[in-house]
């Protein structure tokens, strides 16, 4: 089963994902990683792993449509069973979701439906949430709005900053991810009509 991760970033979710593949926890393999971001560090932890790194700067692009067009392109090359969006900082058009529906993830700091968007951190301590933590679900083209696959969640100490949150939030992001792409790729994971469903099970 192949996987294309797509980043934006650091890539510490995509080292996750490498991380499990080389204790064959991961059901399958990463063929490429794209950034539209030249100078992601994920590149780097790609190409140490020896995996296929592409840059697809979208400046170099005159719209959204021409970007997305070129996105496509690159991943079917790749063939994927799955595409993983782990930090990868573009809303995608409504073509590019068809396209891939049902078979695209993300990985999404907050407790979805809850801190849709950006800056979720600091929009839970503003809030004084109590609680926080991460999503993935399946991508559609409600912005972090389809249907959630698994979640980890952390409480909220008084002492935290958006900085702190982060670190903790991170460290949950590795462990959830992967779980779920394996999920996915031994085909236990589904995306349906109604929602996501787990051996059948609608979540
Ligand atoms: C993560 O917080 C993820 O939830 C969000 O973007 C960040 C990516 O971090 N979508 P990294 O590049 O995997 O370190």
């Amino acid at each position: 089963r192949r996987v294309v991760v797509l980043i934006s970033g650091s890539g510490s979710n995509l080292q996750a994902l490498i991380d499990a593949q080389e204790h064959d926890r991961l059901g399958g393999e990463i063929v490429a990683v794209i950034s539209n971001v030249p100078d992601a560090y994920g590149l780097t932890r790609a190409r140490e792993a020896g995996i296929d790194a592409v840059v697809l700067p979208h400046r170099e692009y005159e719209s959204r449509d021409a970007f997305d067009g070129a996105l496509i392109k690159v991943i079917e090359r790749h063939e994927p069973d799955l595409i993983v969006l782990a930090g990868f900082m573009r809303i995608l058009s409504e073509r590019f979701v068809q396209r891939f529906l049902g078979r695209m993830v993300n990985i999404h700091p907050s407790l979805l439906p809850a801190y849709q968007g950006l800056d979720t951190h600091a929009r839970v301590l503003a809030d004084q949430g109590k609680l926080h933590g991460c999503s993935v679900h399946f991508v559609t083209e409600e912005l972090d709005g389809g249907p959630v696959v698994l979640q980890a969640e952390l409480d909220v100490s008084p002492e935290d900053s958006v900085e702190t949150l982060k670190e903790k939030v991170h460290a949950r992001e590795h462990l959830i991810l992967p779980i779920a792409v394996r999920w996915f790729l031994e085909g236990r994971l589904q995306f349906s009509g109604e929602g996501a469903r787990m051996d059948g099970h609608l979540l």
